[in-house]
């Protein structure tokens, strides 16, 4: 594992190389199993993709083993993109999409593009016997271009079901939703789609929260509002009105309002409770990360809890996080704090927070309007400002400052902010103006890397 300061204390990163998506998140064999789109040769994403994985006996002691998933057979010639895991007794089984990129005059789109649905048993430490092509671009509906990726299967009684990510022949996303009775021979139920919802439609994701069925997509080609859809790509769910099979899509709304999130997956943890990780990055984003020269970039989100109110989703960190607090202090008008660090404050009126002397975070209660503002564009990387509207007339916020990020907690979970931040001091300081609040020092996750035996 690289040691630096910005590597980060609360969130689980690639040993070295590059790292994008979660994968394959499951509960299996009595601990929590998080694979990633790994790149290990390069820290900024060149060259084969592959799944590195990450288990835990209880979200906060982690043990990097290796990456377990690799390309090169004939269906994955190319990449393991990425997909999901499904428990049954002894197997995990992984799905995934094995990606071939033909040489050739090919836009990669309409033509030299293989996109096939795999999947291969895991037995823990490794995957064994042989990857399964299920299906194939000769499989998918003839209205999809070659773009069909990112099965994520789950068992719902005796019956299996799986959502696949597709850009179609008229550059509109859409889900393909299929069932089977053995989760090996698949068939097309449904298109989930909305008009005007951009191009492509990646890691897609299907779950019901406290009742409520919701489709998670990654959309690419939405427009970009003043508060709404500020990023290159966004993230974020439909309620829909019935089980997937009948119901239709409601409103969108955004996992994450910052300038780090995308591709998104759920899964249940063993008492019930509905778990999201994201990856803490943006694809062909205009800002980056001073990490590539150092030989990593990026990381996942911490997990968030999920529960289903008024109409929307709330998120908090899981609750195992919440184990990491040290003693809680008063929060002073200006204080020097070493992260990781968390913040929980109040406001009732106007209310400023500055973080390292670049990264302001504001809030217009006339507006109902919070902003996360970088001053300091090395702090940044470039990042810029991203805006949301709040609900109600007061703000509550629960930072989780890590040495290179944040994770802001608005309003009980009603509305999260995402941002890489590249401190180059620490401790860093903290300026805060009509706030109220505390803070405490947090301890590390524990990771290590697996030692070969
Ligand atoms: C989303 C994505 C997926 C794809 C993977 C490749 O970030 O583009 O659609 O499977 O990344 O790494």
């Amino acid at each position: 594992m690289i040691s630096h300061p910005w590597r980060q204390g609360l969130h689980l990163e690639p040993p070295q190389g590059w790292l994008n998506d979660p994968n394959g998140l499951a509960y299996f064999q009595h601990r929590y199993h998080v694979f990633f789109q790994f790149c290990p040769q390069s820290a900024g994403g060149v060259g084969a993709k592959c799944w590195g994985h990450y288990e835990s006996p209880d979200l906060v002691h982690w043990t990097y083993t290796g990456a377990p998933l690799q390309p090169g057979g004939v269906y994955d010639l190319g990449d393991a993109y990425s997909g999901s895991a499904v428990a049954q007794g002894d197997t995990l089984w992984l799905y995934y999409t094995g990606n071939y990129k033909a040489p050739g005059p090919h836009d990669y789109i309409h033509t030299g593009r293989h996109h096939n649905t795999i999947r291969v048993a895991f037995d823990g430490r490794q995957c064994q016997g042989r990857k399964q092509l299920l299906l194939s671009n000769l499989d998918y509906p003839r209205h999809c271009t070659l773009h069909v990726r990112d099965p994520k299967v789950w068992q719902e009684g005796q019956m299996w079901w799986m959502v696949l990510g597709a850009r179609d022949q008229a550059d509109r996303g859409e889900v393909l939703l299929y069932r089977s009775p053995d989760g090996e021979k698949w068939s097309l139920e449904r298109e989930l789609k909305k008009a005007d919802f951009g191009y492509m439609w990646e890691c897609p994701d299907c779950f019901r929260l406290d009742g409520q069925w919701l489709l998670s997509v990654s959309p690419q080609g939405l427009p970009h509002g003043e508060t709404c859809c500020q990023n290159v790509y966004q993230s974020g769910y439909f309620p829909l009105s019935a089980a997937p099979l009948e119901g239709e899509l409601g409103a969108f709304a955004e996992w994450d309002m910052g300038f780090d999130f995308y591709a998104p997956q759920s899964f249940a943890a063993p008492d019930g409770r509905r778990l999201l990780v994201g990856w803490m990055g943006m694809p062909d984003a205009p800002y980056h990360n001073p990490t590539v020269p150092l030989g990593w970039q990026h990381c996942l989100t911490m997990p968030r809890e999920l529960s289903w109110k008024e109409g929307r989703v709330y998120q908090r960190p899981a609750r195992e996080m919440e184990g990491l607090c040290r003693l809680w202090r008063a929060l002073p008008e200006t204080v020097e704090v070493k992260t990781p660090v968390r913040v929980q404050a109040r406001a009732k009126g106007p209310a400023r927070l500055t973080l390292a002397e670049g990264l302001h975070l504001e809030y217009d209660p006339d507006q109902r309007l919070f902003t996360m503002t970088f001053s300091d564009s090395a702090l940044g990387g470039g990042r810029t400002v991203r805006r949301a509207r709040l609900e109600g007339e007061t703000l509550e916020l629960d930072l989780w400052v890590d040495n290179s990020s944040v994770e802001c907690y608005l309003n009980g979970g009603h509305t999260v902010f995402s941002t890489r931040f590249y401190p180059i001091h620490t401790p860093i300081r903290l300026e805060g103006q009509g706030l109220e609040g505390h803070y405490a020092p947090l301890r590390t996750l524990q990771v290590e890397e697996m030692q070969e035996s």
